[in-house]
């Protein structure tokens, strides 16, 4: 059993990320999520604790913290770190090191492998800040997983469709059993 903590971001694929955690939960994973503040207008905190079992975090400074550390703890004894969706506006502050909320926070304090999975926009996708915010991310041994081509959320065709949670559930599989973790 691995300990995963999957950041939620607020991006219109943002619902997908509830079954992500549904089947990671299902394999018999320790799930802890952390949503943004604009995930917060696509899903609740409550429908990824009620598929997780666990609390979810929003805050990185909660009004009645039930932990110390927040962005520590959350990443004390996490295997891997999965952002799903990822949107731009995340990747961007990942690779350039800004810690301004609990998931970004959260990000830096991680020491263990992390895995990103982006959806948006093709054109966003397409846009060269994305594009080179990417690459900074891959150098530093970040794993992308999709995104996808396909049919989008704002009704156009193209590249930029969140990869299907089961294909990133594999993922991660994959990436935990590389470092011994079942
Ligand atoms: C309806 C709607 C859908 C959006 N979908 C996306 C998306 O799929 N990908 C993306 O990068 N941004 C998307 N955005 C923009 C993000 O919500 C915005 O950049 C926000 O600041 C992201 O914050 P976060 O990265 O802290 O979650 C969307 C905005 C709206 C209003």
């Amino acid at each position: 059993m691995a300990e995963i903590l999957l950041g939620v971001t607020g991006g219109a694929a943002a619902f997908k990320a509830v079954s992500l955690a549904s089947l990671l939960s299902k394999s018999g994973h320790s799930v802890n999520c952390i949503l943004t503040k604009a995930a917060c207008e696509f899903i609740t905190p409550t429908q990824l604790s009620s598929v997780s079992g666990k609390p979810c975090y929003t805050d990185l400074f909660p009004l009645q913290p039930s932990l110390s550390i927040p962005h520590i703890a959350l990443t004390d004894n996490a295997d891997i770190m999965i952002i799903a969706p990822a949107t731009a506006h995340f990747i961007a502050r990942a690779a350039h090191g800004l810690a301004d909320d609990l998931l970004t926070s959260a990000f830096l304090a991680c020491s263990s492998p992390v895995l990103i999975a982006p959806a948006m926009n093709t054109r966003m996708w397409s846009n060269p800040a994305v594009k080179a915010n990417v690459e900074i991310l891959i150098s530093r041994g970040i794993r992308f997983a999709g995104p996808v081509s396909g049919m989008l959320a704002c009704g156009t065709t193209g590249s930029g469709r969140f990869m299907e949670p089961v294909d990133i559930a594999s993922i991660c599989h994959e990436m935990l059993e590389s470092r011994g973790v079942q």
